[in-house]
């Protein structure tokens, strides 16, 4: 029987876990918090475990919350076949980035089921915990240790990002508050454990939606890095203390935050992309002067070189700032990621299902990080990316069309069901 994707019923899967947040509803869409190890994020882990076990799916969590949704395959010995994606969602952010992949992936496999496909493979859908780098700062968390990049002792000891030094939890407490238990060393998965990998993302980007190509394939993914700079000047009454004798941590964290713009824009490369997403004012009184200044960075680029050369520029302008506005900075490197590459042979195959169906596609770079960056390192990777409205992601008013997912959970579809017959 052909594979036939139920939109209808994905549809409703994507607005039921959409309504698990833990923010009202904004004017301009749906938005959604579901922040690793909420309420939000356990209640939706809890949800989808029901759905995949009413498929009669197995499932397997390890000790960060990785979820592995498993239909056996006829030589079930064999190195799986996988997909997935991510559930959490930073702060304010759409109902499409990362939940397409994992319920697409759901109904991935159970298009397949129903086509009366008995994979000779097993394949597997997996959950990732918190692809989002909210709580503890650094993402792609679960992808790390299942591959072996993230230190077991480090992750343990990673602090909540956001909260005051002296109240901010482990991810150790945090986790087993959740009821997950045991060693991370226990998360990373043997060599070879997965014969191919695939996942299906909304493009975050225009370019899809700007070319009207309802596919791409994903080819190679950007280097992510991030540091967090602590800027420690002095404080004092906002009255009282005199202009020549200031040494506020926030100015000097301003021209930090814009010596960071300019060396990015400098590269001249339209793939060189820095943000300074956040930034944490102490004491944070309308009139106390700032005293400390925490930021965090976000730096990508296709090319890491290039991506070390604007570090490189920016710690120059940071030695003239101490200097000249007597304060201190502190540089702390949370992640420095290599790019990786999709597989010839997956890109092949997801080519070969788009000819076969006559389906349109493009392939492309994914500028966002995914957990298919970390998923390269142990096993043949590649990404399905199908087009959102406008090219906006991390935002409310995030969209991608019903057909425009239904489509590429076909492709993914079909494409698992080729390399599970391998
Ligand atoms: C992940 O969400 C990213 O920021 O690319
Ligand atoms: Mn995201
Ligand atoms: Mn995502
Ligand atoms: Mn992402």
């Amino acid at each position: 029987m052909p594979i036939q994707i139920d939109s209808t019923r994905l549809q409703q899967e994507l607005q039921t876990l959409a309504t698990i947040t833990s923010i009202e509803q904004p004017a301009e869409g749906t938005a959604v918090t579901r922040i690793v190890f909420s309420p939000d994020d356990l209640r939706a882990r809890a949800w989808l475990k029901a759905l995949a076990t009413a498929e009669g799916f197995l499932i397997r969590e390890d000790a960060v919350g990785n979820t592995f949704i498993r239909w056996p395959g006829t030589d079930p010995t064999l190195p799986a076949v996988a997909t997935g994606s991510h559930t959490d969602a930073i702060p304010h952010a759409g109902m499409y980035d990362g939940t397409v992949g994992v319920l697409g992936g759901l109904e991935a496999l159970r298009a397949l089921k129903r086509s009366g496909l008995q994979p000779r493979r097993s394949i597997e859908l997996v959950m990732f915990t918190s692809e989002e780098p909210t709580r503890f700062g650094i993402g792609c968390i679960g992808s790390r240790l299942l591959s072996g990049t993230l230190d077991p002792t480090r992750a343990d000891t990673l602090r909540e990002a956001n909260e005051p030094a002296d109240t901010a939890q482990t991810l150790a407490a945090i986790r087993e508050a959740a009821c997950f238990q045991g060693t991370l060393a226990s998360t990373v998965l043997p060599p070879n454990h997965y014969h191919a990998w695939i996942e299906l993302h909304i493009e975050q980007g225009p370019l899809l939606e700007r070319e009207q190509i309802p596919i791409g394939i994903v080819t190679s993914i950007a280097a992510p890095a991030s540091y967090r700079f602590t800027i420690t000047g002095l404080g004092g009454h906002a009255g009282a203390l005199l202009m020549p004798d200031r040494r506020d941590a926030l100015c000097a964290a301003a021209e930090l935050i814009l010596s960071i713009e300019r060396h990015t824009l400098a590269t001249g490369a339209i793939d060189t992309v820095a943000t300074v997403g956040t930034c944490d004012v102490h004491p944070g009184a309308v009139n106390s002067v700032p005293s400390r200044v925490t930021l965090q960075l976000d730096i990508r680029d296709t090319d890491p070189t290039r991506r070390e050369s604007v570090m490189q520029a920016v710690r120059r302008d940071i030695e003239d700032l101490r200097q000249r506005r007597k304060i201190t900075i502190t540089e702390e490197l949370i992640n420095a990621d290599a790019p990786a590459q999709s597989s010839p042979h997956i890109i092949e195959t997801l080519e070969q299902v788009c000819t076969e169906e006559s389906i349109p596609y493009k392939k492309m770079v994914s500028r966002a990080y995914h957990d298919s960056l970390f998923m390269a390192r142990i096993a043949p990777i590649a990404m399905l990316f199908i087009p959102c409205r406008n090219g906006v992601s991390h935002r409310p008013d995030e969209y991608a069309a019903p057909a425009d997912i239904a489509r590429g959970t076909h492709v993914l579809a079909a494409a698992l069901a080729k390399l599970a017959s391998e």
